[in-house]
């Protein structure tokens, strides 16, 4: 390890998002001349194996930014407001996965393949934003710099790993439980998971209908697009996957647009890959998109409830752990 490369931090290592950063760190050779983990006093003393090394997890404390130059939040957003701050004030950069500051002004939201440039005006911390929507939208923006999105309807099929490691235990637990024929008590979840399918976990805003799942992915869209006017609608559902988010999205273009203008700018571009076999009646699916940093597009084909010729249908999965979390959050790392 080079001594003029940065000390990096991970907060909230042991995490379903945690492990994943430290995996990509290693797998993406970053440059580094020491890696420091860092969990909740429950973890404290746990190891992890990077680049061959043992490492110890510690307690996050105000102390522990004494020395870092860039920390990799992934800890909820309570621990990115209390910690975030400081670690900015001791000098590091903080590239954080909590939904905290992504809808602070002065905070830049950042997907690289879509808004790399708005890094720049960081000022120490820098927000990655909600993992459906980075699913979502990263397949859209190809489309969008070219032709305008004006409308866009998604509806989420989420998998347990988004709501955290104890979230992917509950989907096993209960599994093997309803298997066996016996009872079980959801702990982490507000209802039964195997077996079932229900309404994204977060409060409902009687305002507008819309749980806080659906709003970030609204309001994040229109921010990381630099485009106000974008006229969105989200429906987020948990289903009982452990890895990787499907989404099904609806979009109107500013002017007509084919299937095959949208499989042609999707063919070639970043992060994306066409999985469309209309004839094998393949097309992305969450096992396929465990593991992979692209996120996979297809049933790519023209909506035709819009006689216009304006709107498309398509077919996503993404692994919202990986590109949703983890990757993006190590992409934006590697551009500062
Ligand atoms: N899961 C996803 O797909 C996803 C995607 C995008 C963004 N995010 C965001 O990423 C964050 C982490 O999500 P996750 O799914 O990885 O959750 P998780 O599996 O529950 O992991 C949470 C991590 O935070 C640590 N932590 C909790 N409280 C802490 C505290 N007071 N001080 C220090 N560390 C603390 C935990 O440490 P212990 O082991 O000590 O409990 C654990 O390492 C959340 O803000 C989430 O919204 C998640």
């Amino acid at each position: 390890m080079n001594a003029r490369e940065p000390v990096v931090a991970v907060v909230g290592a042991t995490g379903a998002v945690g492990v994943e950063i430290v995996h990509c760190l290693e797998q993406r050779k970053f440059p580094l001349s020491k890696l420091r983990l860092f969990a909740s006093a429950r973890s404290a003393g746990k190891t992890m194996t990077f680049r061959g090394e043992t490492l110890t997890v510690e307690e996050l404390t105000e102390r522990s930014f004494d020395d870092v130059n860039l920390a990799l939040f992934s800890a909820g957003g309570s621990t990115s407001r209390k910690f975030a701050p400081i670690a900015v004030e001791r000098g590091a950069v903080v590239v954080d996965n909590s939904s905290a500051f992504r809808m602070d002004p002065t905070v830049p939201l950042v997907v690289p393949e879509i808004n790399a440039d708005a890094i720049r005006s960081h000022r120490g911390i820098i927000a990655n934003p909600n993992c459906a929507a980075i699913i979502s939208i990263t397949p859209l923006w190809p489309i969008h710099r070219e032709n305008p999105v004006r409308r866009l309807i998604l509806s989420t099929y989420q998998s347990a790993s988004g709501a955290g490691a104890a979230a992917m235990e509950e989907l096993r637990e209960s599994t093997r439980a309803y298997l066996a024929g016996q009872p079980y008590e959801p702990k982490v979840l507000p209802h039964p998971y195997a077996f079932n399918v229900f309404s994204h976990n977060t409060k409902i805003d009687p305002a507008t209908g819309y749980n806080e799942e659906e709003t970030k992915v609204i309001q994040e869209t229109k921010k990381i697009f630099n485009d106000p006017n974008i006229r969105v609608s989200a429906t987020c559902i948990r289903v009982p996957v452990l890895r990787a988010h499907c989404v099904s999205i609806t979009f109107e273009c500013e002017r007509p647009i084919t299937p095959e203008e949208v499989r042609e700018r999707l063919s070639n571009a970043p992060g994306v890959a066409l999985v469309d076999d209309v004839e094998r009646n393949y097309f992305p699916m969450p096992v396929d998109a465990s593991g992979r940093d692209e996120i996979l597009v297809g049933r790519i084909r023209k909506d035709l409830s819009d006689p216009s010729g304006r709107s498309i249908s398509m077919f996503v999965a993404g692994d919202q752990l990986l590109k949703g979390a983890a990757l993006n959050a190590v992409q934006i790392a590697e551009l500062l």
